[in-house]
């Protein structure tokens, strides 16, 4: 007979382990099947994020602002830097110990959750009175059954047609995070999240990097001006991002790959790279699911089908994360999977998706959570809004790092705080303030009214919210 639980995932990154966790808190026997194998044939859960994308890009991205930082701005400190080099291979590998350090954490709380963990690739069997059941495809296979269970799959990279990955000269995000040392000219083709990320850590070990852009509009979803900002400050660092191409024909020789192209005023180019990322999104997974063998519905762009709370067409199937609808993200993966659980043990579980925030960990961040001005105007929402320069703030000058800005918008009647962006340093941290204010509805007043640690970047947020009445105190 099968092993029964009450609760089985498919899937262990973001969205699936944590799901898995909040289960077993629950009191359900849960299992977490997770397919991801590391370079010693070993389980490696947690994930796109943990294995090949939030946690290693962020190594990476902190290594290579070391090295920036030692090769620029250490001089305006009166610290003076000799011989400075940079061994790819060690940093490599401190990111590997990361991303180690991490799989081995996550099987550590599996362990202390009572979750069962199947290293192998789960797929549907058939449904029966007993629940669901799920073939384990690993270095054995079994059949479990689970009464509930939880979709988690994640997503992968989109390939272009005609130019596929290999790793080697076409990377996706997971070459992208492998460069063995730093290539004399790459080409990043899509202007998004990873482009800038991963383009940022190679431009600032010394790569000549281009960035290959479809749209003529530079990070659409970005709040125009804070994306106007950016856009200066990257063309300033030397990142060539060429805006509104089509690409054309794509021949990867091997030893280098020449991209065709034609620029926003028709003319055509040549270029050829060292290395070239594709960046143009992702793709969820769901092939080898055996979705259709039990009539899990997909929707019209190849996502699971779910409702708000994350259920499909099938009784007791949930699924979570990149599978499925919204921003693919791993703090939106996670909420998912914490309040499926609760759902399942008939608790209100709930995900806010006004309040996600975004963050592109560039130089300077960026970071906003709620609408931006564009879709205010376009939503006929009257709004006030309110702007603080880091330049006019004391930590950010001591800390040597004054680009960027914060910005507030307000609804014009009632002030509630509709959307906050910033592009300078440290936004990433910045923006919770921002999230816990959207979450509990304040006001721009409420934020301007609370007294902020000095010198401190977070004035800026204060300052900007005061700047929303046109009062703010130090611009
Ligand atoms: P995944 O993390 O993709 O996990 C799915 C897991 O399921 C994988 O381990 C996969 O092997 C496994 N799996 C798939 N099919 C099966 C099967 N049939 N049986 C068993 N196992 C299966 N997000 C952020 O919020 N912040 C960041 O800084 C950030 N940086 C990123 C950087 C990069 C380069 C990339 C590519 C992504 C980044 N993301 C970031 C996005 C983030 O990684 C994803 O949103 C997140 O991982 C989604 O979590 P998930 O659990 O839905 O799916
Ligand atoms: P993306 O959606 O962020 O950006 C893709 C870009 O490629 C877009 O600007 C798009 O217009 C462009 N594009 C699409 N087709 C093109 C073509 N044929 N030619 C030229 N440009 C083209 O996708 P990306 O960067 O691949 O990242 C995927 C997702 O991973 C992100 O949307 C995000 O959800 C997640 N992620 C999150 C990070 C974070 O939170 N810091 C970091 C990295 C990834």
């Amino acid at each position: 007979m099968s092993k029964q639980f009450d609760v089985v995932v498919i899937g262990g990154g973001p969205g699936g382990y944590i799901a898995a966790i909040r289960a077993a808190q629950l009191g359900f026997s849960t299992a977490c099947i997770d397919a991801w194998t590391n370079d010693k044939g070993g389980p490696a859960p947690g994930g796109t994020c943990t294995n090949v994308g939030c946690i290693p890009s962020k190594a990476l991205l902190q290594s290579s602002e070391h090295f920036e930082h030692a090769g620029h701005a250490f001089a305006d400190h009166g610290i003076s830097v000799s011989g400075l080099g940079i061994d790819v291979a060690k940093m490599l590998g401190r990111k590997n110990t990361i991303v180690k350090q991490n799989n081995d954490g996550i099987l550590f709380l599996f362990k202390k959750n009572k979750v069962t963990f199947f290293h192998g690739h789960g797929s549907f069997v058939k449904a029966d009175a007993a629940g669901y059941e799920i073939k384990v495809a690993g270095k054995t296979e079994e059949t479990i059954t689970g009464k509930h269970i939880i979709v988690a799959t994640g997503s992968n990279a989109r390939a272009l047609p005609g130019a596929p990955f290999d790793e080697k000269a076409i990377l996706s995000n997971e070459g992208a995070l492998n460069i063995a040392e730093t290539p004399k000219k790459l080409g990043v083709i899509g202007a998004g999240v990873i482009g800038l990320e991963m383009g940022s850590v190679w431009r600032r070990l010394g790569a000549e990097v281009s960035v290959l852009e479809a749209l003529p509009t530079f990070l659409g979803a970005v709040d125009e001006q804070i994306a106007k900002e950016a856009k200066k400050l990257f063309d300033k660092q030397g990142l060539k991002i060429n805006l509104g191409v089509k690409i054309g024909e794509i021949v990867n020789s091997g030893k280098d790959v020449t991209v065709n192209y034609t620029d926003d005023k028709g003319a055509e180019h040549k270029a050829v790279f060292d290395k070239l990322i594709i960046s143009i999104g992702r793709t969820p997974n769901t092939h080898g699911l055996n979705a259709e063998g039990v009539g899990l519905a997909l929707d019209e762009r190849g996502f699971i089908a779910v409702d708000g709370d994350c259920k499909t067409n099938l009784p007791n199937v949930w699924a979570v994360g990149d599978v499925v609808r919204g921003p693919m993200l791993a703090h939106k993966a996670e909420e998912e999977g914490v309040a499926v659980a609760e759902r399942i043990a008939g608790q209100h579980g709930h995900v806010n998706f006004n309040t996600i925030p975004w963050v592109i960990y560039t130089s300077p961040e960026i970071a906003w959570v709620g609408r931006t001005e564009q879709q205010l105007k376009a939503d006929g929402v009257a709004y006030k809004s309110g702007t603080f320069p880091f330049m006019a703030n004391g930590r950010a000058r001591a800390l040597g790092d004054t680009s960027g800005m914060v910005k507030f918008l307000a609804d014009a009647s009632t002030d509630e705080i509709l959307g906050v962006h910033i592009v300078g340093p440290m936004a990433s941290e910045l923006i919770s303030e921002a999230v816990v204010a959207m979450e509990f509805r304040a006001s721009s007043e409420d934020i301007a009214r609370i007294c902020h640690a000095h010198p401190s970047l977070s004035e800026a947020t204060k300052e900007a919210a005061l700047a929303v009445d046109k009062r703010s105190l130090n611009f």
